[in-house]
């Protein structure tokens, strides 16, 4: 068989990790042909590929990024995208896809398999976790992680300036990546997309922490997240409102709006970090790394079994095949009694 492996949307820890994976598993165990595509959909429409082997995917396990390139590319939305592909892969005598994506590149792989019969098999990726049918993405852990160590070293300037610290975390439509890191670094309030918490609360939570002696607070705001006053008035903050392949607006800013109405409250001198992209970058975890190396290998099972359409996914610790339509469905949110966790220590 000859295998395509392709990663779209956002670079994401543990990419290098999965395409690796596929590789070893398609070529060891199954005699496969395997090749790579350029920069995600995009490189199917252009042609642009190179040979996957042993040697070529040796060491990048640890390696952030992904050696194939990736694109926000939708063949659905681009003049005869979609037939490229197809004339491309009958040209290539390519006989499966293996997607490696979040909801946008996974969603394309399920309309190519449905409307256009393309044998395709996806692995969910994303540092926002926000894929339904899958417990975690890879990438999710190390985005925490990268989240928890920044709010860890701003509690130094936070207690030793006296001064309220807003930390802008990615997430883009849900707060997973804020809650999880706001509960490991111990965040005074978590401001999410799932759970406004209005001005008058927020700045309710701060007073009390003030009148007990704290003067100095931690603030994890999700990119996603909403200015909501208690009249209902709403502000949503936004980078630019051009929006991408996919129609997904840039966030971004939404720290810094935080971090003024905060002030302007409380009277309390506060500073905005925006985590940004550094929570993308670098080497993954040990366990997204496992997560990715799993989740590789199951796709290359699943190739050999001809279970097209379906994603690899976490349920509990089993990695199991469940079909695209369950992943790309709805977003997962943020569950309430995971919030409440958190908000126990707010304030
Ligand atoms: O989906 C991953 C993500 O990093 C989001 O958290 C963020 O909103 C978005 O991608 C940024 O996208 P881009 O790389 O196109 O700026």
């Amino acid at each position: 068989m000859h295998i395509a492996v392709l990663t779209g949307g956002g670079d994401c820890p543990g990419l290098n990790a999965v395409i690796r994976a596929v590789t070893r598993t398609c070529i060891a165990d199954y005699a496969c042909t395997v090749t790579g595509v350029i920069n995600g959909w995009r490189g199917l429409i252009t042609r642009e590929t190179m040979p996957l082997n042993r040697n070529v995917v040796s060491g990048i396990l640890p390696q952030g990024g992904t050696i194939l390139g990736t694109s926000r590319t939708n063949p659905f939305n681009e003049e005869e995208g979609v037939e490229r592909i197809l004339h491309n892969i009958q040209g290539l005598g390519i006989d499966a896809v293996v997607a490696i994506g979040g909801e946008d590149t996974l969603g394309v792989a399920k309309r190519l398999h449905e409307e256009h019969r393309v044998q395709v098999v996806g692995v969910p990726k994303t540092i926002d976790n926000d894929l339904a049918g899958t417990d975690y993405t890879f990438g999710f852990d190390t985005a925490v992680h990268i989240a928890t160590q920044a709010i860890d070293r701003l509690h130094s300037t936070a207690e030793s300036h006296n001064r309220i610290m807003v930390v802008e975390v990615m997430g883009r439509n849900t707060g997973w990546i804020a809650v999880m890191s706001g509960i490991a670094g111990g965040a005074d309030a978590i401001l999410i997309p799932e759970f406004p918490l209005t001005v008058e609360e927020m700045c309710d939570l701060m007073r009390r922490r003030i009148g007990r002696g704290k003067h100095f607070a931690i603030v994890v705001v999700s990119e996603g997240a909403k200015i909501v006053w208690a009249s209902g008035r709403e502000e949503a903050v936004l980078q630019t409102a051009e929006t991408d392949a996919f129609g997904h607006a840039r966030f971004g800013g939404v720290g810094t709006a935080v971090a003024k109405v905060l002030e302007d409250c409380l009277k309390i001198e506060t500073r905005v970090t925006t985590l940004g992209y550094v929570q993308r970058g670098g080497t993954p975890t040990s366990r997204d790394r496992i997560l990715a190396t799993r989740f590789g290998v199951k796709a290359g099972e699943m190739v050999q079994e001809f279970e097209w359409g379906k994603m690899a996914a976490l349920k509990g610790d089993h990695i199991e095949a469940i079909p695209l339509a369950d992943a790309v469905v709805a977003r997962k949110t943020v569950p309430l009694e995971l919030y409440q966790v958190a908000r126990i220590f707010f304030g």
